[in-house]
């Protein structure tokens, strides 16, 4: 499959950081299949996502061999493509259902910004309210006149989906969307997600802490540690066979596939920063006196990508 969203390499600093936020991450992501990125907080998933879609402010350095969006580079598009971009083929959904709206304007004028911003109002209206019963909102032409705190946290979200997919993107990038709902709430957006994404022939990156929680529905998983790539590919392997011991923390902190979906946190101090070495080092139960010297690159490890001096592939004996 033809990769969408293209990244070789993609560096972010924010001004006066000491380090950057993001270093030297590459992934690919195809039509139809679902990245998840998966880090504690801090990680760089957030920052992944808004230099993705460009919505990092101008004095933050965004460096890339490759990042390109339906073949088009995003590092030197213009404001007014990056605009009509998000506006039209890039959507976002966010974590805090109730941040992402304006408590004061009704969720149908909010939503009619979208379609406007979009060019696609009033056109796209029957559109609009397919997608919002699509996503287990009942008769929306009556909800389209409530107010935020007229909806519950799910609906919010359910309707922020709705509204994301009514410019028909080709990317759904999902920030952390179901991280402020109860469990089961969780599981149903999720679930709405994978559908949309299948039905919609959708690109979808996922964003969470909780390697759990998103290992259901992504084809393939990105591991961030300290902004830095510790391992990546597809999720059934990485499930297998986790090269990395910060992966192994997150799955023992997470349930299984087919489990109950009840997750915490590995229970891991804040790691320091690191200069040189493996910035997992510090906290890591395995690790040996080049770990604290030499950064470990990515390299393929029984079907996966790991940054570890000390991942190897099973001798077959
Ligand atoms: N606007 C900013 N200015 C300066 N530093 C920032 C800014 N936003 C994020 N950072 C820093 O960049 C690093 C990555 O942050 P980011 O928000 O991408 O992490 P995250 O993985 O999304 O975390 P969370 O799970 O808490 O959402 C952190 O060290 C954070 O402090
Ligand atoms: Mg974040």
């Amino acid at each position: 499959m033809t990769a969408i969203l293209s990244a070789r390499g993609l560096t972010v600093r924010y001004p006066g950081a000491r380090r950057p936020a993001v270093e030297n991450v590459s992934f690919d992501l195809s039509v139809g299949s679902t990245l998840a990125v998966v880090g504690e907080s801090g990680s760089g998933k957030s920052t992944i996502a808004l230099a993705i879609s460009r919505l990092l402010d101008p004095a933050v350095e965004i460096r890339a061999d490759l990042l390109t969006f339906e073949g088009r580079d995003l590092l030197t598009m213009d404001r007014a493509g990056l605009r009509r971009l998000r506006a039209r083929r890039i959507a976002m959904v966010f974590q805090s259902p109730f941040g992402s709206w304006n408590p004061t304007r009704t969720i149908g004028a909010q939503l009619t910004d979208g379609l406007r911003a979009a060019g696609i109002w009033p056109s796209g209206r029957d559109r609009l309210l397919t997608l919002l019963r699509r996503v287990g909102i009942h008769e929306p032409a009556d909800r389209l006149r409530d107010y935020p705190h007229q909806f519950s946290g799910g609906m919010l979200q359910r309707a922020m989906i709705a509204g994301a997919l009514v410019a028909r993107p080709s990317l759904l990038i999902a920030d952390e969307p179901t991280s402020a709902l109860d469990t089961t709430v969780q599981a149903e957006i999720l679930d709405i997600l994978d559908e949309l994404r299948d039905e919609h022939q959708l690109a979808l990156m996922l964003i969470s802490h909780d390697l759990g929680v998103v290992a259901r529905v992504a084809s393939s998983t990105l591991v961030l540690y300290g902004g830095r790539l510790v391992e990546s590919g597809p999720t059934t392997a990485l499930y297998r066979n986790a090269g990395h011991p910060y992966t192994r923390a997150l799955l023992a902190a997470a349930p299984r596939l087919d489990g109950p979906r009840k997750v915490r946190l590995p229970a891991l101090a804040p790691g320091p920063v690191v200069d040189h070495g493996c910035a997992f080092a510090p906290r890591c139960p395995q690790a040996e006196s080049r770990c604290a010297e030499t950064t470990p690159g990515l390299r393929p490890v029984s079907g996966l990508n790991v940054a570890c001096h000390l991942a190897e592939t099973p001798r077959s004996t």
